[in-house]
């Protein structure tokens, strides 16, 4: 009842004096004779042309996230996140935090974060920089709308790997640019020599170590060459480094970034595979030249906050639980690898062919028979509970010719490994 009083007398309805409340004067209505005829209803602009141009078949995330179905590709073991230990440190941080720091925060992300971030990716990566180099961001798919903004006008051409990254895919196209496919080989992206000469880029956007989403690593002889054509070129590489923690086979690569001295390379990272999506933290590395005015632009186009969470993630990484967590999951991520792998080959034979599943948390499976349809299979597979990702629909451009699946294999415990390739290979029979 106090409610419904306070609603009417904040809207005016009822005025309260000393003797009570009583209902307003009102202004009476206009007779029915003035009243104007109603305009029509305006006609609402829709979507931009640059927007219209954005594919939806292949959502980046939130619909395959759901937990709908067995290989969803992207999502970490979320079971397996120690959440008692990051709710402790989010307690902490919330704690520390005094009523002047609930204002905007540093537009380059709380300082203790890109200390430690700066720490990180220097004795993990060999990326080269120090924290004034580093931005902080809400993951990587802001990172790129930033570095598209900042370092290309609408119009300019980006070189994406092909089959590629739908998120870089969107964001390009988001910000109006001209997309250049460049197909790949067992080595990464592979431009020939007329690519650069016909269509140079502004910006290349590569996955090198663990290209996404056929898994290849780029060798460090393919790293080389493209930093040599990038800066021959006078282009901009934006190096996604978003699986790099977790690599299986071999030695791990430094990133490309850390491979020259003044490397033209802006270093994309993310927290979403090794600590969880949802948290929307990610990181840009730019070189010291442009970290300046970067950093002046971010603050008038995202200005940042959230310093709790940043904290608590500074304190995560200071603390040593990040590195132990990342190591629990790369022998799990192998374990659930490996019970895939053989399953696979169990049940497919030579009906398929396994790529990249020398890291991260998915690989690729290549159909041998060109007959098939991957689009086909896999609407077909979601009706037996698989999400199976069609390389095909991961076309950046023409058909770059892989005819398979994206297998996510991060959320899947070993022992339902053979029963689902089983059911794979059915289907493909
Ligand atoms: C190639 C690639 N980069 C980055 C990401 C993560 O992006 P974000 O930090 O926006 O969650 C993903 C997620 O699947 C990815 O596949």
């Amino acid at each position: 009842v106090l409610y419904a009083y306070e609603q009417l007398a904040s809207e005016g309805f009822v005025a309260s004096d000393r003797r009570g409340t009583v209902v307003a004067p009102m202004t009476p209505a206009p007779a029915a004779a003035q009243v104007e005829p109603a305009p029509q209803p305006p006609v609402l602009r829709g979507l931009s042309r640059r927007a219209s141009k954005l594919r939806w078949e292949n959502p980046v995330l939130p619909e395959l996230a759901d937990g709908a179905g067995a290989f969803v590709p992207g999502v970490p073991a979320l079971a397996e996140f120690p959440l008692s230990t990051w709710r402790r440190m989010l307690e902490r941080a919330w704690r520390g935090l005094d009523p002047a720091r609930l204002n905007y925060g540093d537009p380059g992300g709380e300082p203790a974060l890109r200390e430690a971030v700066a720490d990180h990716l220097r004795a993990w990566r060999g990326v080269v920089c120090d924290a004034s180099q580093v931005l902080i961001t809400d993951g990587t798919q802001h990172s790129l709308d930033l570095c598209l903004r900042a370092y290309s006008d609408s119009g300019d051409r980006i070189w994406l790997e092909n089959p590629g990254y739908g998120g870089a895919l969107a964001a390009s196209r988001a910000a109006g640019l001209k997309v250049s496919g460049i197909g790949l080989d067992a080595q990464g992206m592979a431009p020939r020599p007329a690519d650069w000469r016909r269509r140079p880029p502004s910006l290349i956007y590569v996955t090198p170590s663990h290209q996404y989403p056929t898994g290849c690593v780029m060798s460090l002889g393919r790293r080389l060459a493209l930093l040599a054509g990038a800066r021959a070129a006078g282009a901009l590489i934006i190096e996604d480094d978003y699986d790099s923690e977790f690599r299986h086979d071999g030695a791990p690569l430094s990133a490309l970034q850390g491979l020259a001295a003044d490397a033209p390379v802006l270093y994309l990272g993310t927290f979403s595979k090794t600590m969880f999506p949802g948290l929307r933290i990610g990181f840009l590395v730019a070189p010291a030249a442009l970290a300046p005015a970067l950093l002046r632009m971010a603050g008038h186009l995202a200005p940042r906050g959230r310093s709790a969470d940043q904290l608590a993630l500074a304190e995560f990484l200071r603390s040593g639980q990040f590195a132990r967590h990342v190591r629990r999951m790369r022998r799990l991520y192998r374990q659930r690898r490996d019970a895939l792998a053989a399953a696979l080959q169990r049940h497919l034979g030579d009906a398929a062919t396994l790529h990249g599943a020398s890291a991260g948390m998915h690989l690729a499976l290549r159909l041998n028979d060109a007959r098939l349809s991957d689009a086909a299979l896999a609407a077909q597979a979601s009706a037996h509970g698989l999400a199976l990702s069609a390389l095909s629909t991961h076309a950046v451009q023409g058909d770059p010719g892989w005819n398979g699946f994206l297998l996510g294999y991060a959320q899947v415990p070993a022992e339902r490994m053979d029963g689902l390739a089983r059911q794979l290979a059915a289907l493909v029979r």
